[in-house]
């Protein structure tokens, strides 16, 4: 069920999270699937409803510092100097965890993920339900983060879905583990050239130190409603691939729609942030054709987290 984010529609959300049940609800990057963080049972429903690995932790989202104190052990000077700049806002931090906070929610893992979604709605359900909300992106566990309240719809028949119209981000938080050195464990909304203004000594983890840490990195990701193929080397490989299946799907930047004349292509986008937003909707794109076959982007910039869920989305990478 969608309802627009009025004050009633708050109430009642915020009234279904105190009795345990799920509600999504819109974020600057995607909708989440919330719960009270605090009630280990209505954990235990989100990942039953998403089909969720239970080795897979979940984002804990606060009002601001304060609230993440109380889930946390402590606030080292990185984590600060990170939540000046980007809290509210598309970073995510990984700390230390209290005792208070339900093992279920972390996937045992010692450590909690957190962050403070810069946007209206979640910050007043956060506010009104009085505990802070851990959500999941409100999509079923293998397909693409929803960008739309109708994409959580269609996942999710006749769930409570605060409607706040298309995501502004339309792609997932960065998420970073502190330590020596200081680690992208996924990259996200927050580009990695941005955050190492900030901790000159970042690095993007390898992709096995990824896995090994964040354990989401390890499952099956962002299923297009088309298999996808990435072309990330060669163009004559990729129109090759066109001439050979009339009925695939080109799915490119906008930029590049006339290297490969003839074709309508679904159209990423012109800058970097429009293709960034444009890229889930693209991937649940059920028009007519067999498979989605996509052309790469650099490597630069937000576009470089853009190519890691093309990567991750692909059924085959030529
Ligand atoms: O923008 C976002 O981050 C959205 C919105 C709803 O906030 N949420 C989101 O959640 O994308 P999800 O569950 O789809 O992705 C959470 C990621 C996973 O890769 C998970 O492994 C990682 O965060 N994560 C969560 N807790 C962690 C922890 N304690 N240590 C390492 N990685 C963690
Ligand atoms: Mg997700």
């Amino acid at each position: 069920m969608l309802l627009p984010p009025t004050p009633a529609a708050l109430r009642r959300a915020a009234a279904a999270l105190k009795r345990g049940e799920p509600v999504a609800f819109p974020t600057e990057t995607v909708y989440g699937l919330g719960a009270n963080a605090l009630d280990p049972e209505a954990v235990r429903r989100i990942f039953e409803a998403k089909g969720r690995p239970d080795d897979n932790p979940l984002i804990v989202h606060v009002t601001g510092l304060p609230m993440a104190r109380r889930l946390v052990k402590e606030l080292p000077p990185e984590a600060r100097a990170l939540a000046a700049r980007f809290w509210p806002g598309p970073l995510t931090i990984v700390l230390p965890k209290r005792r208070s906070v339900p093992d279920i929610v972390t996937a045992g893992l010692p450590t909690v993920a957190v962050r403070v979604p810069d946007h209206p709605v979640a910050l007043a359900l956060i506010e009104a339900a009085g505990v802070p909300i851990a959500a999941p992106s409100a999509n079923r566990s293998g397909r693409p983060s929803p960008t739309r309240a109708a994409h959580v719809a269609a996942d999710f028949p006749g769930l409570l879905v605060l409607d706040g119209g298309p995501a502004r981000h339309g792609l997932e938080s960065t998420v970073v583990a502190l330590g020596d050195p200081p680690r992208v464990l996924r990259l996200g909304a927050i580009p990695f050239e941005e955050l190492r203004k900030v901790l000159p000594d970042l690095v993007v983890a390898t992709k096995a130190r990824a896995r090994a840490e964040s354990p989401g990195m390890r499952h099956r990701h962002y299923a297009p409603a088309r298999p996808l193929v990435l072309f990330r080397r060669s163009r004559a490989a990729l129109r090759e691939a066109l001439a050979a299946d009339p009925k695939g799907l080109l799915l490119c930047a906008d930029a590049d729609a006339p290297l490969f004349p003839g074709r309508r292509p679904v159209k990423l986008g012109g800058t970097p942030v429009e293709i960034a937003h444009g890229l889930f909707d693209a991937l649940r794109t059920e028009r007519h054709g067999s498979v989605l076959l996509a052309y790469a982007l650099p490597r630069r910039g937000l576009l470089r987290a853009v190519m890691d869920r093309l990567e991750r989305a692909a059924i085959r990478i030529v």
